[in-house]
């Protein structure tokens, strides 16, 4: 079985819940306000690694409280953190979030996220098997050559190119597979597009974006599951009907949980279910990186469907 190895961004999400979301110069009152671990890298290394993948995160946080209750809490879980330093130059990435409705809205100030070198990644242990995993809370020059190091040990490179920038050409060719959702495939692609658009709509989109015919896009889409380009063959991968109480989250269990199963030698359509089923779980709970499935709690609705 090869590891997942994820280099990204860790954040503690202060999250307030209120019955609806405020306009812009609006206050409403709030129910409560929870402390979760989260971050993009984070929430993605915690999912490979509580599906079973022997994980490593690669990261950086500050030297404050939030660093080392997300360092503790991270371990917790079984992801290496052998290779999550801490840097005096920032306070740990922090996320302002709030949901209603089981919606979120979400402001990140990266804080030490931001100061994830070329070097940090430079000696990340990966071998032909294993499988990469970055997104767009880091700077750039750190995943390019996180991934390029990835490419030359043979190992699969995965990018959630969240949240939605566009960057340069070159790093879309280090990657062998790219998940994001429709926002971010509208960004990259140069197109408007609406979650209610037809499936041929975003194949078209990925078939645009894609560099070369071996490169898989996964395009995520909320309760409407997932779409896939793989090998030129459009793949549907329907959404699980569940009742969701925060989505925070989602699109970083489906990455991991991806990551996971490919490490473990999974065919690509096996992966994108097995991704689709664990995030339908993670939106049925509260917050990210505490609301991660479980292989035995995906294996047990893996029984019923
Ligand atoms: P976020 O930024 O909140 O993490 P995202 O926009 O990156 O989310 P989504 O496309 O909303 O990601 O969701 C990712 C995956 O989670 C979907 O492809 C699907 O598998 C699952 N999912 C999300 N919302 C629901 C839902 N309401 N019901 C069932 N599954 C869902
Ligand atoms: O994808 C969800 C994550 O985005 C949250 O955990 C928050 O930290 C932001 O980075």
């Amino acid at each position: 079985m090869g590891r997942v190895v994820v280099a990204g961004s860790i954040n503690m999400d202060v999250v307030a819940t209120a019955e609806r979301h405020p306009r812009v110069g609006e206050t409403v009152a709030g129910h409560e306000v929870l402390y979760f671990p989260g971050g993009k890298g984070a929430n993605q290394a915690v999912a490979a690694s509580k599906l079973g993948a022997p994980t490593m995160l690669i990261g950086r946080i500050g030297v404050d409280a939030f660093g080392a209750q997300l360092r503790t809490f991270l371990a917790a879980q079984g992801v290496d953190v052998s290779f999550v330093q801490q840097t005096a130059a920032a306070h740990t990435g922090t996320a302002l979030i709030t949901v209603a409705s089981a919606d979120n809205t979400i402001v990140v100030i990266g804080g030490a996220n931001a100061h994830l070198t070329v070097d940090d990644v430079s000696s990340a242990p990966l071998a032909r098997g294993d499988v990469a995993v970055s997104q767009l809370e880091i700077p750039l020059a750190t995943i390019a050559a996180f991934f390029t190091r990835a490419r030359a040990t043979g190992a699969t490179t995965i990018l959630n190119p969240a949240p939605a920038v566009a960057f340069d050409h070159a790093l879309l060719g280090l990657v062998d597979i790219l998940v994001l959702n429709e926002t971010e495939l509208g960004v990259l692609a140069g197109t408007e597009l609406r979650d209610s658009d037809e499936d041929a709509t975003f194949i078209d989109a990925a078939r645009r974006l894609r560099v070369n015919k071996t490169q898989i896009i996964c395009v995520t889409l909320g309760r409407r599951g997932a779409l896939a380009l793989a090998d030129d063959t459009p793949l549907v991968i329907p959404g699980h009907a569940v009742t969701a109480v925060d989505t925070t989250g989602a699109g970083d269990c489906f990455v991991g949980a991806l990551a996971a199963r490919l490490a473990e030698g999974a065919a690509i359509r096996d992966a994108l279910d097995y991704a689709n089923l664990a995030a339908s779980i993670c939106v049925q709970r509260m917050g990210a990186a505490p609301s991660m499935p479980t292989a035995v709690e995906v294996g047990a609705v893996l029984k019923t469907v």
